[in-house]
């Protein structure tokens, strides 16, 4: 009986949680409360009742929660498939990843992200199917991958939050982020772009060596 007392006593009473998605950890960290370490047993719930107390805990790379109020700059939604590291204490629900945060909290609104600096834009526009360039990338900076779930708006704010205007869809799964398109990268007719988005198939995510390109304006 009394061990019965003792296992209820460290279940949370009421897990009033929201899940905001899988988000990038920048290098200084995204949560600068309490952290609590268990690669053997983590779970979701224990992360919770870890960081009691706060608006926001998250789980990244399988038994590393912490918790916080704020996401710090560089913290921002990522590809859902990058969070893909089970929870060890609960094999069929993700603990994040490599640098990835799965992010939960107790408000039913995602948290405010302060994206990396970038000049004040309003909407992204199509410039056009692009080659892909050899030695280095057209599109040289961050890159994202989802087999899944790749869609162009996911993509472009991916790359705006990471502080870049241009990015380009390729390969129907692969995300692109640049301050410019390399210049040996050429315009090609829109039908080699010919590739539908892992995660919107009416949307156009390149091809084999070429790139839906946009820019933010
Ligand atoms: C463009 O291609 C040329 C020839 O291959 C190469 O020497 C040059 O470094 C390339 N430029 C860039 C910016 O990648």
């Amino acid at each position: 009986m009394l061990q019965l007392l003792a296992l209820a006593a460290a279940v949370p009473a009421v897990l009033a949680q929201t899940y905001y998605g899988c988000y990038v950890d920048p290098p200084a960290g995204s949560l600068s409360g309490s952290t609590l370490v268990d690669y053997t047993a983590m779970t979701i719930a224990a992360c919770e009742l870890h960081c009691t107390g706060f608006d926001l805990w998250a789980v990244e790379y399988g038994g590393e929660c912490t918790c916080g109020n704020a996401l710090a700059q560089g913290s921002f939604p990522s590809f859902s498939t990058d969070c893909n590291v089970a929870c060890p204490g609960d094999p069929l629900v993700a603990c994040g990843g490599g640098n990835r945060l799965s992010l939960y909290g107790t408000s039913a609104t995602a948290p405010a992200v302060t994206p990396y600096p970038h000049a004040p834009v309003t909407a992204y526009q199509d410039e056009g199917c692009w080659t892909e360039t050899a030695g280095v990338r057209a599109l040289d900076g961050p890159m994202g991958f989802s087999a899944t779930a790749m869609t162009v708006a996911e993509c472009g704010d991916y790359c705006l939050n990471s502080g870049h205007l241009w990015f380009g869809l390729e390969y129907a799964q692969e995300c692109y982020c640049g301050g410019a398109l390399n210049v040996n990268s050429t315009s090609v007719l829109p039908a080699e772009c010919n590739m539908a988005c892992s995660g919107n198939g009416a949307q156009t995510c390149g091809g084999s060596n070429r790139l839906s390109v946009y820019q933010w304006v």
